[in-house]
C-alpha cells in the first residue's frame, strides 16, 4: 500500500537575478512514507536548504522559482496551493526547524509568546488558559522548565534556545517536521542531546521527518532513508542499511564516507574530497561529479548516468548502468 505523506517529482528549482541563474536543485524525486526520517545528506551547496523551503514555499519571493516537477504532500500539490492554503499548512501540517535558533526566534518576544503563536494562529478556538496549559507541556517535552517561559532569547544557551526552537516547532503536533541542520550551531555534547530529544520526541509524536545534514553520523543514528546530494541532484538513495552496509556506492558517497574520521585507524589527518562542488551558474554536462571523481570515464564528461536501481537501492553512476548494458 502507498502512504506516501510526501512525493517529489522531477523537481527543478533555480535562483535567478538580472545577473545569472543558480541551478540550485535539478529534478529531484524522492518520497517519504509516513512516519519515517529521510535524511538528505550532502556538501554545503548541494541544494539541501532549497529542497526543504521549497517544500514550504519558502523561497525567496523575487529570486527563487520552482522552474519544474511537483511537491505533494499528503494528496496536495503544493506547487499549486495558494498562499492562504500554505498558511494553515506551515506550522500545523509542516514544521521547520532551522540551523541556527535565531533566524526563527524574535528577540523583542518572550519564548512563551513565541511558542503560543503558531498555536494561537491555528487554534483560533482556544482559550488562554488552554493554550498556556499546552505552552507548558511543550516546554516539559523539550526539557525546560515552564517557569522560564517568560524569560527572552536572549537569556537562553545556544542549545536552549534550539530547545526552544523544537518546541515551537512542535507545538501544532506536525505531520511533517523538516530539520535543516538542526545542531550545527550548537556544540558537540549538546548536539548529542539535542538529536536524541529530537528522536524521541518524532517517536513519540509518530512524525514524518526530513532531517538535511552533513554529518552521517546524524543520519545513521536517526534515518531510515537516505538520499545523498551533489550539485542539487540526488545522486544515491536507499535505506540506511543500502547506505550504511551496501557494497555499490555512488563514487561520490564513497568520498563522503572516506572523509569522516575512523576511530579504529590511526590518521594524521582527514581525507576530504579533493576539489570543489561545480559553479551551480554553470554546470558541467554529463554528470556533475565528472570534474572531481576518480573513476570518471570519457562518457562521464558528455552523458548525463541514468539511474542503477537494485531494490530499494538506487545510485545515478555510469560506473553501474554501463554493466548493467553490457550483461
Ligand atoms: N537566496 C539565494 N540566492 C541565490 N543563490 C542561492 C540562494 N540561496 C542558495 N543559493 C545557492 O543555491 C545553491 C544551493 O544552496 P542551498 O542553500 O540549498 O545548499 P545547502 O545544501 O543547504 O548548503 P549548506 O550545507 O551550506 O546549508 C548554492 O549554490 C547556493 O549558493
Ligand atoms: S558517472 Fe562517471 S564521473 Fe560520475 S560518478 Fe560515476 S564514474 Fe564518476
Ligand atoms: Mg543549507
Amino acid at each position: 500500500m502507498n502512504d506516501n505523506i510526501l512525493e517529489i517529482n522531477n523537481l527543478g528549482v533555480i535562483y535567478k537575478t538580472d545577473l545569472e541563474t543558480v541551478y540550485a536543485v535539478n529534478n529531484i524525486s524522492f518520497a517519504l512514507e509516513r512516519g519515517k526520517t529521510m535524511g538528505i545528506v550532502g556538501e554545503t551547496g548541494a541544494g539541501k536548504t532549497t529542497t526543504a523551503l521549497s517544500i514550504l514555499r519558502l523561497l525567496p519571493e523575487r529570486t527563487g522559482h520552482i522552474t519544474n516537477g511537483s511537491i505533494v504532500f499528503d494528496g496536495m500539490d503544493l506547487i499549486e496551493a495558494t498562499e492562504v492554503e500554505m498558511q494553515k499548512i506551515r506550522g500545523e501540517k509542516i514544521a521547520m526547524i532551522f540551523q541556527d535558533p535565531m533566524t526563527s526566534l524574535n528577540p523583542v518576544h518572550t519564548i512563551g509568546e513565541q511558542i503560543a503563536e503558531s498555536l494561537i494562529l491555528h487554534n483560533k478556538d482556544k482559550s488562554k488558559d488552554e493554550i498556556d496549559a499546552r505552552v507548558d507541556e511543550v516546554l516539559t517535552m523539550v526539557g525546560i522548565t515552564p517557569s522560564r517561559k517568560k524569560e527572552y532569547p536572549h537569556q537562553f544557551s545556544g542549545g536552549m534556545k534550539q530547545r526552544v526552537v523544537i518546541a515551537m516547532a512542535l507545538v501544532c503536533e506536525p505531520d511533517l517536521l523538516i530539520a535543516d541542520e538542526p545542531t550545527t550551531a550548537l556544540d558537540v555534547t549538546i548536539q548529542a542531546q539535542v538529536i536524541l530529544m529530537i528522536r524521541e520526541l518524532r517517536d513519540r509524536l509518530g512524525t514524518s521527518m526530513i532531517m538535511i545534514t552533513h554529518d552521517l553520523g546524524i543520519v545513521a543514528q536517526t534515518c531510515d532513508n537516505v538520499g545523498v546530494m551533489y550539485a542539487g541532484e540526488i545522486i544515491e538513495y536507499g535505506t540506511a542499511s543500502d547506505i550504511f552496509t551496501g557494497e555499490k556506492h555512488h563514487p561520490y558517497t564513497k568520498g563522503l564516507f572516506n572523509s569522516i574520521p575512523k576511530l579504529d585507524v590511526q590518521e594524521d589527518r582527514l581525507n576530504p574530497i579533493p576539489g570543489l562542488m561545480p559553479d551551480p551558474t554553470n554546470l558541467p554536462k554529463g554528470c556533475k561529479f565528472s570534474p572531481r571523481c576518480p573513476q570518471c570515464m570519457d562518457i562521464c564528461k558528455v552523458e548525463q548516468p541514468g539511474e542503477y536501481r537494485e531494490g530499494t537501492h538506487i545510485i545515478a553512476c555510469h560506473l553501474f548502468t554501463k554493466i548493467l548494458e553490457t550483461v
